[in-house]
């Protein structure tokens, strides 16, 4: 039995991954400040630590698989201070944690990395296109400087890591009202109130079913071979744009709801696509579940707990 840590483990992440986690005979604590997760989020059977990842932490641990940190624009871009202390401070903490008990490290990082892109699909090769001065740079160059702490770990004092880069992931327990792409055009289109695209809808995005991008986190955790602390990217390389995603979010809810165009907000990405070679050569990764059958057990979901 291994014992683990999952930091933001009350989080859309985190509770699929705890779930699997425990189904899969581990010791797992949870720690987590509850800023946009919720402690039911948390199944029985997981311990429980409600702390900033900002605190020194404490315990003794195998694994650690590191999630803290707001995924939502909404939600990051209101406490840009504590978005930027969470990837510093927090990634910092775990990764001395770490160090002390010789745990291993996953580090959720994420496409963002990758800035608005000037080529695309993005392969981990590209060094990406960041707005280091604006409204998405605490959390862009953030997790850029996580990856960063997460490298020198590494180098300076061996510590075992391995880092998700993370594109678009959704499905049940999603929070309604976080603000990303698929939870606002299912809700809107369950409501039947006008679906929402900012800019023109032509801006493209990549949909990966949550199911599949917990599989990765733990292929890409266990998998040993040269070169695995390099990031690897977990996404679905279907790539679609953000009209046909609110046209097939309207068709399976069987929704009259309107498309409701409003301005595009700063250094929005115009393409999200990865290049997945990586994760399919280095831990035999790739995903799954189709874009229509996702989204239907997400609108599944929101349904009912709309109702
Ligand atoms: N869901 C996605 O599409 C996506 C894409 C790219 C990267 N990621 C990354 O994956 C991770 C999980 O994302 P998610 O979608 O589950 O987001 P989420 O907001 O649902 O979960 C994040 C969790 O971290 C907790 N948290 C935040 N700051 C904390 C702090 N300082 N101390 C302790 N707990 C803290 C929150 O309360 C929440 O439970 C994040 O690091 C995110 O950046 C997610």
């Amino acid at each position: 039995m291994r014992r683990i840590l999952v930091t933001g483990g009350a989080g859309f992440l985190g509770s699929h991954l705890v779930l699997k986690l425990l189904s899969n005979g581990n010791h797992v604590t949870v720690l987590d400040d509850l800023c946009t997760g919720v402690r039911s989020n948390v199944p029985a059977g997981a311990d429980f630590i409600q702390a900033d990842v900002c605190e020194p932490l404490t315990g003794e641990y195998d694994d650690i698989y590191h999630l803290a940190c707001a995924a939502s624009p909404d939600k990051y871009q209101a406490q840009p201070l504590q978005t930027l202390r969470t990837n510093f401070l927090g990634t910092t903490n775990v990764l001395e944690l770490a160090r002390r008990c010789r745990a291993s490290v996953l580090f959720t990082s994420t496409s963002e990395v990758y800035g608005d892109p000037q080529v695309s699909p993005q392969s981990e090769g590209y060094w990406g296109n960041v707005n280091s001065f604006g409204p998405r740079s605490c959390y862009d160059e953030g997790k850029r400087v996580s990856e960063s702490l997460c490298y020198s770990y590494a180098d300076c004092h061996q510590v075992r890591i391995r880092i998700a880069r993370i594109f678009n992931t959704y499905g049940p327990r999603m929070a309604p009202d976080d603000g990303r792409v698929v939870s606002n055009f299912l809700v809107q289109a369950l409501r039947n109130l006008p679906v929402t695209i900012y800019g023109d809808g032509s801006q493209t995005r990549s949909l990966c079913y949550v199911d599949d991008q917990i599989r990765g986190l733990l292929a890409l955790l266990q998998a040993e071979g040269a070169n695995l602390e390099a990031p690897a990217n977990i996404g679905n390389p279907h790539e679609m744009t953000v009209k046909e995603i609110a046209k097939a979010a309207l068709r399976i809810c069987g929704s009259s709801s309107k498309l409701d165009y409003r301005p595009l907000p700063k250094d929005d990405p115009a393409r999200r696509c990865p290049d997945i070679q990586r994760a399919k050569d280095w831990f035999g990764w790739e995903p799954r579940v189709s874009v229509e059958e996702g989204l239907q057990l997400t609108a599944d979901y929101f349904r009912g707990i709309l109702n």
